[in-house]
C-alpha cells in the first residue's frame, strides 16, 4: 500500500470546512442557471483561474460575491450533499460543518431554508453513505456583536440542529472580545465554542489567550501562531484544545502551508488537526492536505493515524462515540500493518 491511498483510506474527522468553501465552480454555474443568476465568468475553468488570493481579505471578497448562487432550500441541500459525497470518498467518518447564516440572510434568504437543506443533505449522507455530520453555526466578525447576536436568537428553533458556534472572516479590528456576550449566551444555550485565529494577524497570540481565558472556547481554528508563546502552548497541550489546522488553505492566504506548525504541535503534544477549510476555493479536501503534511513532515502510518485521532478526540462527540471512532482509526492501523 501506498502512502498516499494509507491516507485516502484512513478514518478520518473533519472540524474545519465551511460548507460555502465547498461550492465547486461546477455546481456554481448549475446553481447559476436553475436561479436565472448570470455570474461574471464564462465557464468553470475560467472562474478557476481567478481564484488568485495573496491574503485574508482578498480571498474573502470573492468567497463572499461567489454566494449569490444560494437562493433556495435545495441549493443548500445540493451543496451539502456534494461535500459529503466527496467527504465520504475520502473516508471522512465524521465532520463538523461550518455555515454563515447571515452571508445569506443579508442577502434575503431565510435562515430556515439555509438550515433545512444542510439538514436534510446531512440526514441524507447518514443514511446513504453512512457519513456522519453535525453543524457548527459561524458568525461573520466583521459584522456587529447585535448581528451576531440576532443570527444567534434567530436560530434557537434549530438549537437541536446545531452542535456549537463559530466566529469567522475577516479578523482584522475584529477581536474575541468583540464576541464576548454573543458567546456567553450562546455558552448558556448549551452550544460548543470556538473561533477562527487567522494565521498572521494583528495580536494572534493575544486573540488565541483571550480565545482561552476570556470566551472559554473548547477549540480553536487554525491558532498557528501559539507556537510564539511556550505557556500558551503548554496551557493548550495540558487542556487538550484541538487546533484545526488547514495547510493548503494557509499556503494561499500566508507565506506558506504551516506544515512544520503541524509538526512542532505533535511533538509538543497539542491536539493539532490537519483540515481542508475552503477547499473548492484552495484546491485541496482533507486527503490532500494530509498528503502535504506527510510530504512535508515525512510522516509515517502511526503519525497519520495520530492526527487522526487527535481529531475525533477534539470533536464534539460523547465520550462512547468518540471511542468507536478510535477503535475504527486503530483497527485500520493494525490491518494496514499486518
Ligand atoms: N471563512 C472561510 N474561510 C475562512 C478563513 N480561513 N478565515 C476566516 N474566515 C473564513
Ligand atoms: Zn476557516
Amino acid at each position: 500500500m501506498t502512502i498516499d491511498s494509507f491516507i485516502l483510506d484512513l478514518p478520518k474527522c473533519e472540524l474545519h470546512v465551511h460548507i460555502e468553501g465547498t461550492l465547486e465552480p461546477e455546481l456554481k454555474f448549475a446553481l447559476a442557471a436553475r436561479n436565472g443568476v448570470t455570474l461574471p465568468f464564462t465557464d468553470a475553468a475560467q472562474m478557476r483561474a481567478a481564484y488568485a488570493f495573496h491574503d485574508l481579505p482578498s480571498f474573502l471578497a470573492l468567497y463572499y460575491g461567489g454566494m449569490d448562487v444560494l437562493l433556495t432550500e435545495a441549493d443548500f441541500y445540493d451543496l451539502a450533499m456534494a461535500y459529503l459525497t466527496r467527504a465520504h470518498a475520502q473516508t471522512v467518518l465524521y465532520a463538523e460543518i461550518f455555515f454563515d447564516p447571515q452571508a445569506h440572510t443579508a442577502r434575503g434568504v431565510r435562515f430556515g431554508a439555509v438550515i433545512d437543506g444542510l439538514r436534510r443533505a446531512q440526514m441524507d449522507a447518514e443514511r446513504l453513505l453512512g457519513v456522519r455530520s453535525q453543524l457548527i453555526m459561524c458568525f461573520l466578525r466583521d459584522l456587529s456583536a447585535d448581528s451576531a447576536m440576532a443570527t444567534l436568537l434567530e436560530s434557537l428553533p434549530y438549537k437541536a440542529w446545531i452542535v456549537g458556534v463559530g466566529l469567522d472572516s475577516d479578523e482584522k479590528g475584529n477581536p474575541p472580545a468583540k464576541f464576548a456576550c454573543v458567546f456567553a449566551r450562546a455558552r448558556d444555550e448549551g452550544f460548543q465554542l470556538t473561533m477562527h485565529c487567522d494565521v498572521n494577524q494583528e495580536d494572534s497570540v493575544g486573540h488565541i489567550w483571550d480565545c482561552v481565558n476570556l470566551i472559554g472556547v473548547s477549540r480553536i481554528d487554525h491558532g498557528v501562531n501559539a507556537l510564539e508563546d511556550p505557556s500558551l502552548c503548554a496551557l493548550l497541550a495540558e487542556r487538550g484544545l484541538g487546533l484545526t489546522v488547514c495547510p493548503i488553505s494557509n499556503a494561499f492566504v500566508t507565506d506558506g502551508p504551516q506544515t512544520d506548525v503541524v509538526g512542532r504541535m505533535m511533538d509538543l503534544g497539542m491536539r493539532v488537526t490537519v483540515n481542508s477549510d475552503d477547499p473548492a476555493y484552495f484546491g485541496g479536501y482533507i486527503a490532500e492536505n494530509f498528503v502535504l503534511v506527510q510530504r512535508d513532515l515525512n510522516l509515517g502510518p502511526e503519525g497519520l493515524a495520530k492526527l487522526s485521532r487527535n481529531a475525533f478526540e477534539a470533536a464534539w462527540l460523547p465520550r462512547s462515540q468518540k471511542d468507536r471512532y478510535l477503535a475504527v482509526v486503530d483497527r485500520y492501523l493494525a490491518v494496514s500493518q499486518g
